[in-house]
């Protein structure tokens, strides 16, 4: 197979494997488990939707599977550690079943000594795939299908994107869109540019033509992905304000929410699209990873919090009631308690209804990687559980601005805070539990909220708005 191939998508494959599928007399069964970010379960649903169309069905169990694929993450040391875990344990399946397939893909095995330790270390691997390689999959498995053949596919990328993949989503009611691949922030803790290759947008028309299309088919929640969808559009001449505006020109009751806007690229543009639309989510996810400058500069962040601050006190002014999120790093080399309480001070001001808390991991190849670190796992992890009380306290108080009013909320299923009782997410994207029924999946519904909690906020149904 040559390697040195980029993202395209074997239909010949495809056909060639659903042949050899049909001709079993039963349908061959796929397990497919993606780690990670909303970007490696979307190419999940990607991959599914090619096995799909080889003629596999699905399973949630390894144990009755004929294919089993991880798709997976390379963020930080406890991502890689669960994958080789459950590599692992797939030993004894592969011992009992000659003929069963293990393919092992995505962003850790897109690290070279990541792919040749799976190589030397879990024989049990038929197929390891990079992430610019997943149209190659079809051949793949024909290879060891047909000739028995184990297949290393981990090339660089250009920075191609292949359209028309058939996809396998996960609901009917939400949709994850990606918008662009890759990253050229270069964050100096962050592995994503070494593994997803450099930062491409697909065309303006093929997301608003698959966008318009799943409303059509009625789709109530997008989510448009990208690790940083700021930067959006480029080489296209079409920034991502421009597209917002496009998406939401289209007719239908939905509702469009991205990910992830990075603050050095958030414009003050953005927040009024945001604010003058009628599908945007009123939800700004802005990372900001940590509350001290000099850890920011270290970080490669390209913004200070005097700058984090006027983004956040323009959101505040011009979104209603306007929900903040954002990621935080504990423990970053040469972060000092000082730089930590920075952190505190700005997530106390800024009033997040969430927060994405993580210690950090030290990954091989990016720069903080040899940076003194001295502080220890044991304080680190004090930090960070400073940090979980403080943000709780930040995102009760933050939710209790919902309190006593009414608001429109999409629901998607089953709620967790009493017996019986439905969830959903409102314009804000804040998780609410009231009460109703399973038919109520997929509609729009009313709420009167009642009470806020730190992860959600409870209410009473008072209307069916469709
Ligand atoms: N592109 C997005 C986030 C991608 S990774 C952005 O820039 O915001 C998601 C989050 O994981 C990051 O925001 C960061 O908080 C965290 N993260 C990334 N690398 C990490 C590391 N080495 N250790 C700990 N957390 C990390
Ligand atoms: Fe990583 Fe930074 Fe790129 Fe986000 S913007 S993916 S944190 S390098
Ligand atoms: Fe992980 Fe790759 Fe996403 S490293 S966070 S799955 S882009």
């Amino acid at each position: 197979m040559n390697n040195n191939s980029t993202n395209y998508f074997s239909r010949e494959y495809i056909e060639k494997v659903r042949q050899i599928n049909e001709r079993l007399g039963k349908i061959p069964l796929a397990h497919v488990h993606s780690f990670g970010c909303q970007q490696n379960v979307s190419d999940g649903e990607k991959i599914k939707g090619m096995l799909a169309e080889m003629g596999y069905g699905f399973t949630p169990n390894t144990s009755d599977a004929d294919l089993i694929l991880f798709n997976t993450c390379a963020v930080r040391e406890n991502a890689e550690n669960r994958v080789f875990g459950n590599i692992g344990a797939l030993k004894k399946l592969k011992a009992e079943n000659k003929g069963l397939i293990i393919a092992v893909g995505g962003c850790m095995v897109q690290q070279e000594h990541i792919a040749r330790k799976i190589r030397k270390t879990y024989p049990q691997v038929d197929i390891i795939f990079g992430t610019h390689v997943m149209g190659e999959i079809p051949h793949m498995i024909y290879d060891k299908l047909c000739e028995n053949r184990k297949t290393l596919m981990i090339p660089d990328s250009e920075g191609v994107i292949t359209e028309g993949f058939p996809v396998l989503r996960e609901s009917d009611i939400k949709a994850s869109v990606p918008i662009m691949y890759g990253c050229n922030n270069f964050c100096t803790y962050c592995i994503v540019p070494y593994v997803r290759g450099r930062e491409r947008s697909r065309r303006p028309q093929d997301v608003i033509d698959e966008v318009r299309g799943l409303v059509e088919n009625g789709c109530k929640e997008i989510l448009l992905l990208g690790q940083n969808v700021n930067s959006y559009g480029k080489e296209h001449d079409f920034g991502f304000s421009k597209l917002l505006c496009e998406l939401d020109k289209i007719e239908g009751r939905f509702k469009i929410s991205f990910m992830t806007s990075h603050p050095k690229d958030c414009t003050f543009e953005l927040i009024d699209t945001i604010a003058d639309s009628r599908h945007i989510s009123y939800h700004l996810h802005l990372p900001v990873q940590s509350g001290s400058d000099r850890i920011l500069k270290a970080m490669n962040r390209h913004y200070d919090t005097a700058h984090y601050f006027e983004l956040i006190d323009y959101a505040k002014k011009r979104i209603p009631s306007v929900a903040l999120t954002t990621d935080i790093i504990v423990g970053f080399p040469g972060e000092t308690y000082e730089d930590f309480r920075c952190t505190l001070e700005l997530m106390k001001k800024v009033e997040y209804d969430s927060a994405y808390t993580f210690i950090y991991s030290k990954r091989e190849g990016t720069a903080a990687a040899s940076m003194p670190d001295p502080v220890s796992d044991e304080e680190k992890g004090k930090w960070f559980r400073e940090l979980l009380e403080v943000q709780q306290a930040v995102s009760e108080k933050a939710y209790s601005r919902f309190v006593g009013k009414e608001i429109e909320v999409l629901c998607d299923g089953i709620g967790r805070t009493a017996d019986g009782c439905m969830t959903g997410h409102s314009r804000h994207g804040v998780i609410v539990d009231f009460n109703g029924g399973r038919e109520l999946i997929g509609k729009f519904v009313t709420v009167r909220v009642q009470k806020a909690m730190p992860w959600a906020v409870v209410g009473e149904l008072v209307g069916i708005s469709d």
